[in-house]
């Protein structure tokens, strides 16, 4: 009788609408040295030709802890909107990415970067996916790997929206260790003129030449982890990466949350400073998604 019962149960289940989406490990071809892992949420309902959204997670968290944080909304974005996202997950011990060695601060280096965008070219292939609606979110240390992706392949990403990170290169590893903490730059004690910044980015894809994601950077005006200066330099960095003025064309108070200010440096760069929040700054689903154009 028992067994009735749960069978019962289970085809009820069934009929009620399958098996619902999930985050699923997927092998990649991967002929990067860094053996991350990649995982993939296919929502139930997926647009034809979808876009795709890489979501970096941050330090002492992977791909599947940060599918399931409620604070990172791009499952529902998924959900609602049709498109795929990519959850990379780190290999290094702490699992914070690695921002800091040659190797993933250099275009086809072998280090993390190169191993996401094994990722994103898969992705592409398999799932049918848009190459001209890629994009890539993360927080603190997926804040920082976005940059970094942003810089080594830029010819993968359209844009990119990232909370609470570093600039581009200001991790980096003196010794060469991988996911190396680097206090300097956490305490925002790394200062460059913009011109130097910009080369940072240059010289991770030397010769490159093509289109560049457009940048949205978030920061919290309160963040102890990674200091607010990190902001600014973030912003004198892609201003010059893109040759346009450190000075807003447009800006907004409280936009898009009350105490926030969104500064426009023209199309490619925007910069969001949250005023008395702290490490790091909440994912903001719509805010993300405009600057995406999803
Ligand atoms: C690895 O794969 C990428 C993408 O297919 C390719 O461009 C690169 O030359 C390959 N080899 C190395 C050593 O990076
Ligand atoms: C920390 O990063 C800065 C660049 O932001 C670099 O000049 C410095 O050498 C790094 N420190 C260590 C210990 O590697
Ligand atoms: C997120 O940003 C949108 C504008 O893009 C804004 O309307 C909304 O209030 C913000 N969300 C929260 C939770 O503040």
């Amino acid at each position: 009788m028992v067994t009735f019962t749960s069978l019962l149960g289970a085809t009820a289940l069934l009929a009620g609408g399958g098996l619902a989406a999930q985050l699923t490990r997927v092998d990649y071809p991967n002929n990067a040295t860094s053996k991350a892992q990649m995982y993939v949420y296919v929502p139930d309902r997926v647009v034809t030709n979808p876009p795709l959204v890489v979501v970096l997670h941050s330090c002492q968290s992977s791909a599947q802890s940060y599918f399931q944080n409620s604070k990172i909304p791009w499952r529902q974005g998924s959900d609602r909107k049709g498109y795929i996202t990519v959850w990379p997950s780190s290999p290094n011990s702490g699992t914070c990415w690695d921002v800091s060695s040659r190797r993933s601060l250099s275009h086809n280096g072998g280090g993390d970067s190169q191993a996401i965008a094994n990722m994103i070219l898969y992705a592409l292939d398999r799932y049918k996916a848009d190459r001209s609606r890629v994009y890539v979110t993360g927080g603190s240390s997926g804040g920082m790997m976005s940059n970094v992706l942003a810089a080594t392949y830029p010819e993968l990403i359209s844009a990119v929206s990232l909370y609470s990170g570093v600039p581009a290169g200001c991790f980096l590893s003196s010794s060469g260790q991988v996911a190396a903490w680097n206090n300097t730059c956490s305490g925002g004690q790394s200062r460059a003129s913009a011109e130097q910044w910009g080369n940072v980015v240059r010289n991770m894809y030397p010769g490159y030449t093509g289109p560049r994601p457009k940048m949205q950077i978030w920061h919290g005006s309160t963040d102890g982890t990674l200091a607010p200066a990190n902001y600014q330099e973030t912003i004198k960095q892609w201003t010059n990466v893109f040759g346009v003025s450190q000075t807003p064309t447009s800006s907004l108070k409280n936009y898009p949350e009350r105490n926030y200010q969104t500064d426009n440096y023209g199309e490619f760069v925007q910069g969001i400073y949250a005023t008395g929040v702290g490490h790091s700054v909440p994912a903001n689903l719509t805010a993300s998604e405009q600057w995406f154009g999803l």
